[in-house]
């Protein structure tokens, strides 16, 4: 039986993988938590990729957009520095890594989808630190996978999501940014996808194939729809207004525009993506339960 080591296993994406790994009959899973591996720990991290793990996910990352503005230090610890060493201890035993990067390594000057090998030109500190991340990881280990994923939400921890219905409830009127570009991706799709490449791997259907991919749910939005969208959904009655960037200045500077091409992941692993707005309903359906 394959072992798969997923770090991280408390954020987000983390939990959408344990929650599916029921499901899972073709592989062995152990998962690690800020308690259990400190990635910014050179030497936590060799004890643990020292046993025979086949892949490793990492789902670990300081994702604190503004906060990292004031926090390069830590921002570039777990999210580039710790790259090279989940990378060479992954090198040493023969691991494939699955890692996980962001849309904010572009400037958001594109009119329109970026594909994996536009120029990449992030604007904040985490952009930065995470595009560092990647390069660390290619450099340190040719054997990974790095999926640019956008505008991450789930039933679990914090998100646009899950603010926009507490807000929703908690006021009359709410101003929300419709001049930035994305499309929401619901983590638990996400993690399906992670999983299916390597099952795929093990199956050897589709060979694992190192370099770098897009993905996000199908469709475009801005801010602005996506919190229409949740409110509808939620039969929220709250008056939306859109408001244009500048006038919500925030710490660290956003993509105008960030929509991701998917067409490489789509052919080489040879799967369908759902739609923004149908994912979003199942999520919200989950969250009702
Ligand atoms: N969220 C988004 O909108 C978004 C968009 C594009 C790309 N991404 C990328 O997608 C991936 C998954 O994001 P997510 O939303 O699932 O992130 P998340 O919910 O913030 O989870 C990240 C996890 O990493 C943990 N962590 C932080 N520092 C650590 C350290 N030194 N050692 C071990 N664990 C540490 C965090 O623990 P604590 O919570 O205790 O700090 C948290 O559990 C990340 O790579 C992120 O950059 C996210």
């Amino acid at each position: 039986m394959k072992k798969v080591l997923v770090i991280g296993s408390e954020g987000q994406l983390g939990q959408e993988l344990k929650s599916l790994i029921p499901t899972v009959d073709w592989a062995t899973f152990t998962f690690t938590t800020l308690d259990t591996l400190d990635v910014t720990s050179k030497e936590q991290v060799d004890a643990m990729i020292s046993e025979n793990y086949d892949f490793i996910i990492n789902c670990t990352a300081y994702t604190a957009v503004d906060k990292a503005e004031d926090d390069q230090e830590l921002a570039n610890k777990v999210n580039a520095d710790a790259l090279t060493s989940i990378g060479q201890a992954a090198k040493a035993i023969k691991a494939k890594v699955i890692h996980v990067s962001t849309d904010y390594v572009f400037d958001g000057k594109n009119h329109r989808p970026y594909i994996e090998s536009d120029a990449t030109n992030p604007q904040s500190v985490y952009g930065k630190s995470k595009l560092l991340g990647e390069e660390n990881l290619i450099n340190s280990n040719p054997n990974s996978i790095v999926i640019r994923t956008s505008w991450l939400y789930s039933t679990y921890g914090n998100n646009f999501v899950k603010t926009m219905i507490r807000l929703g409830h908690e006021r009359d009127e709410l101003n929300v940014i419709f001049d930035q570009i994305g499309t929401p991706t619901y983590a638990y799709d996400l993690a399906k996808v992670i999983l299916h490449i390597i099952q795929s791997d093990i199956a050897s259907k589709i060979q694992f194939t190192p370099g770098v991919y897009h993905y996000s749910n199908e469709g475009v939005a801005s801010w602005y729809d996506f919190t229409l969208a949740i409110h509808k959904e939620k039969g929220i009655s709250c008056n939306v207004k859109p408001i244009e960037t500048k006038d919500y200045p925030t710490p660290a500077p956003r993509p105008q525009y960030s929509v991701l091409n998917k067409a490489k992941i789509k052919e080489t692993y040879q799967m369908e993506i759902p739609y923004w707005l149908d994912s979003l309903k199942q999520c919200l359906k989950k969250l009702n339960n």
